[in-house]
């Protein structure tokens, strides 16, 4: 089993940032990546559908034989983890807003988040803004249109941009000081948003927690890859290739990228 690869899925291109933390920290680990980009965004889908998605995507990797699956995307984690825990025989690993380390370290007691619709209009996203962030006024964000824009590799586009600062705006004015970065998506628009934000605002995602969790959760279940040499990895998307290859150009070790209708 300790052999075995893990598993990432999410609605597309966007759990590569993740993929990119797990790696980084374990790099003797194989990996299989599934970008369900055919469905992107899903976001916009009903919490049903979301699970549906969820359950094909899980049942996918299982075929493939992953030990643990990471779901590298807060929309399908806050509307689907539950479910995939109770009914898979392995350990799932989530993601969500990182909300509790950006209440703890804010100033202004102002936050923002931005996410998928999908994501702030789920219980769990809710539970957690309640226990994590007391005192503290979390201003919501929906990302709506960014994901596509992402999916399409328009990451520096005016569109983009445009967009992004609509978005901005309302938190600005309220005077937050952290930004949460609730999509997997989003860590690919650091770059643009450190442009367009004051140097006080701090950006905030969850990536490196992910990883950092990955690797306890495959210790405690001895589950570690024992290997010294690098992991073998392979990308699948179910649409183009390029743009998956796209978001993996910075990627050093060899990894595979292929269509698979899934
Ligand atoms: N990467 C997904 C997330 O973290 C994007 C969701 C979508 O496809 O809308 O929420």
């Amino acid at each position: 089993m300790n052999e075995c690869p893990i598993g990432i899925f999410d609605s597309g291109v966007g759990g590569t940032s993740i993929w990119k933390e797990i790696n980084g920290l374990m790099s003797s680990e194989d990996t299989i990546y599934l970008a369900d980009s055919k469905n992107a965004p899903y976001g916009e889908k009903s919490e049903e559908q979301i699970l549906q998605l969820s359950i094909k995507n899980t049942e996918l990797l299982l075929e493939k034989g992953c030990k643990l699956i990471v779901v590298a995307c807060n929309t399908a984690t806050t509307n689907a983890i539950a479910y995939l825990r109770k009914n898979y025989n392995v350990p799932f690993i989530g993601i969500e807003p990182a909300i509790k380390p950006a209440a703890l370290q804010s100033q202004s007691k102002k936050v923002g988040v931005l996410a998928t619709k999908g994501t702030l209009s789920s219980s769990l996203f809710h539970s957690t803004s309640e226990n994590h962030a007391t005192g503290i006024q979390i201003l919501e964000q929906e990302g709506t249109g960014l994901v596509p824009l992402i999916e399409q590799g328009k990451v520096d586009s005016d569109e983009t941009k445009q967009l992004l600062s609509k978005f901005l705006k309302p938190m600005l004015d309220e005077g937050i000081d952290y930004l949460v970065l609730g999509c997997t998506h989003y860590p690919y628009l650091i770059p643009v948003l450190r442009e367009m934000l004051p140097e006080n605002i701090k950006i905030i995602d969850s990536g490196e927690a992910v990883a950092r969790q990955t690797k306890s959760v495959l210790e405690q279940n001895g589950l570690s890859n024992p290997s010294e040499e690098n992991g073998k990895h392979q990308f699948y998307t179910n649409t183009d290739v390029e743009v998956l290859k796209y978001f993996l150009k910075d990627v050093k070790v060899a990894a595979e990228v292929s269509y698979l209708a899934f």
